[in-house]
């Protein structure tokens, strides 16, 4: 048995033209007035700005915009935010885009309600004393943010990757229309897929596991999420593929698929490359991951076996070592399969030893020191894996 606290607040809208509702929903949250934030401009491409401010015109509220938020969102842009909220009188904000959209409006609803600098809530240095209600129009399934209480915010200055967690910002609810995922690049719409197989994995790989119940979720999340993502890679426009996608990015970040704390290991070593060199979250996932496990596994031996075989469908037959290395391989040979690096130079990247030394420095100081369950990390280990990576 395990004691855990599960908590989703999140009101989910899902299917097909959901986004029509969204007008509705901000109105039932008796806000006068909405901050619309959103990316670079997918979404004024695809036509959902605009059918997002008809919802809320129609429903009476009234609105200010803003715009430009980039993957791995910055401080910059949040302060920015923070400033016109004040401004503007702004009592709700809603994200229309993933998950850099969703934690700069996170950022966002913290700092508009404090009077000190939102940046040491990432930093670590002081808990959040409030945040103002937000509600998400979902344009990726990635990063789980939709219904999770995290965020993740980059500091424009030397690229400091942070995050942080509270149930305050969980969102009020979640717009989801798998349609609107269509138009994502193959390569989003795999990284989207890594991102979900690893927040499972993350609360999978602990040395104590997690209840049957919730290990039978997770592996049966992983297998669909695999699955989809080959029929996504042929055929992009599939829609019930993309909504197997979708709704697994939210079961597997909201708390679902795991039992305790988990290992957020390997999340951790991608912050720092995407603090340092601004990679996408979920390839850089997939660049580390297999060097991760195979630094980690036999300290997690019977995790990585029961993986193998329940998920990966390796045979039982050999040593477990053998049956758990065979598991990573094939984890790996997935991750190809759609087009996903499994090491930094096929991220695209080639740091130095003096800029491994740096991120394993980072990652370490950002957790205190170490990171881990399936194996706990120093900041030996994490340059061990970075440059296990590094080829
Ligand atoms: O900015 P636009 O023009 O909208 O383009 C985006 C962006 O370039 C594009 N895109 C999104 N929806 C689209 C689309 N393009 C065409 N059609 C659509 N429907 O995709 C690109 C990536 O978007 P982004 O929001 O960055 O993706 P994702 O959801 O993967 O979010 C990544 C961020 O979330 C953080 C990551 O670290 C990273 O900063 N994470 C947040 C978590 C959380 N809050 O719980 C947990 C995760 O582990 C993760 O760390
Ligand atoms: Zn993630």
């Amino acid at each position: 048995m395990f004691n855990f606290t599960y908590y989703t607040p999140t009101k989910v809208v899902f299917g097909r033209d959901a986004e029509a509702q969204t007008g509705t929903l901000v109105r039932a949250q008796g806000c006068n007035k909405v901050l619309i934030h959103y990316g670079g401009g997918s979404v004024i491409r695809s036509g959902l700005l605009d059918r997002v401010k008809s919802s809320l015109d129609q429903a009476g509220v009234t609105y200010t915009q803003l715009g430009g938020v980039v993957p791995n969102p910055r401080l910059s842009l949040v302060y920015q935010g923070i400033e016109l909220v004040r401004r503007e009188g702004v009592d709700f904000i809603l994200a229309v885009g993933g998950g850099s959209v969703i934690d700069s409006a996170k950022a966002i609803a913290y700092g508009a309600v404090d009077e000190g600098d939102v940046w040491d809530l990432y930093d670590h240095t002081r808990q959040a004393v409030g945040c103002l209600p937000l509600g998400a129009v979902l344009t990726i399934a990635a990063a789980g943010s939709e219904m999770s209480n995290s965020s993740v915010i980059t500091k424009d200055e030397g690229g400091v990757k942070r995050g942080y967690n509270s149930d305050l910002c969980r969102p009020k609810f979640a717009v989801m229309n798998p349609d609107l995922t269509t138009t994502l690049p193959p390569y989003q719409t795999a990284s989207g897929c890594t991102d979900i197989l690893m927040h499972t994995m993350e609360r999978y790989f602990t040395p104590d596991g997690n209840m049957e119940i919730t290990d039978s979720i997770a592996e049966g999340l992983l297998r669909t999420v695999m699955k989809n993502a080959l029929i996504l890679r042929d055929d992009p426009k599939n829609c019930d593929a993309r909504a197997e996608v979708m709704w697994a990015s939210s079961l597997s970040h909201n708390g679902l698929t795991g039992s305790s704390q988990g290992d957020w290991a390997t999340h951790g070593l991608e912050h720092e490359l995407g603090g340092m060199f601004d990679v996408t979250h979920g390839a850089g996932l997939a660049a580390v991951w297999g060097s991760w496990a195979r630094y980690v596994y036999q300290d997690c031996l019977h995790r990585f076996v029961r993986f193998a075989t329940h998920v990966m469908g390796v045979a039982d037959s050999g040593s477990p070592e053998d049956i758990a290395l065979r598991g990573i391989e094939a984890m790996e040979d997935f991750f190809r399969s759609i087009h996903m690096p499994t090491c930094l130079s096929e991220l695209g990247i080639t740091p130095t030893q003096e800029q491994l030394e740096t991120m394993a420095r980072m990652c370490s100081a950002a957790a205190g020191g170490a990171k881990g369950a399936a194996k706990v990390l120093r900041e030996a280990d994490m340059l061990s894996i970075y440059q296990m990576a590094n080829h």
